[in-house]
């Protein structure tokens, strides 16, 4: 929770220099750098869904296994092509890595801590959301788990 409020008020000091973040509309710019192909999604969306589904499962097992793990931490969503240039941002990266960090700490943290640190990485998804593309936070918020 600490780390998370920290992180926030990064992002709050390195917005303050944006001049353009008015114009963001959630996740989409309105001139991406790439032409997005029609129903194609980007890279950073496709592991966006990987991630929402791997976490979903992850919190479903959770309820009756408190020794599960994630296979994967992600970290190709750094570096991955996007709609949002934003992603170039050093914030981003930082963001990104607030997220990943989440989850390794999910998987080595002992049974009786899981369900709060699966909370913490939700934690993660939602700060970066906050940031740069609104559109999900909803969906993202129904990941939260009762602990
Ligand atoms: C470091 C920033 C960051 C983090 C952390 C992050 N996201 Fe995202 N997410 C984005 C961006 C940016 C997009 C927009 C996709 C793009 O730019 O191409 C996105 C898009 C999405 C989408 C929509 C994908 C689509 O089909 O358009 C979902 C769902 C999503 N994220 C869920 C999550 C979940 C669940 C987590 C945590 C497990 C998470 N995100 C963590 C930045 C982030």
């Amino acid at each position: 929770m600490k780390n998370s409020v920290l992180i926030m008020m990064m992002f709050l000091c390195f917005s303050c220099g944006n001049v353009d973040s008015k114009d963001w509309e959630g996740c989409e710019l309105k001139e991406p750098t790439y032409t997005p192909t029609l129903h194609e999604p980007s890279e950073l969306a496709v592991l966006m869904n990987e991630m929402y589904t791997l976490s979903d499962s992850v919190k479903g097992m959770l309820q009756n296994d408190s020794g599960v793990v994630f296979d994967r931490t992600f970290e190709e969503i750094i570096g991955a092509q996007s709609v949002n240039d934003r992603v170039e941002e050093e914030s981003f990266t930082v963001m990104a890595n607030a997220y990943i960090n989440a989850i390794k700490s999910f998987n080595e943290t002992e049974r009786g801590n899981k369900k709060m640190k699966f909370n913490s990485m939700v934690d993660a998804c939602m700060n970066c959301h906050e940031q740069i593309c609104f559109g999900p936070m909803s969906r993202i918020k129904k990941l939260y788990i009762t602990p």
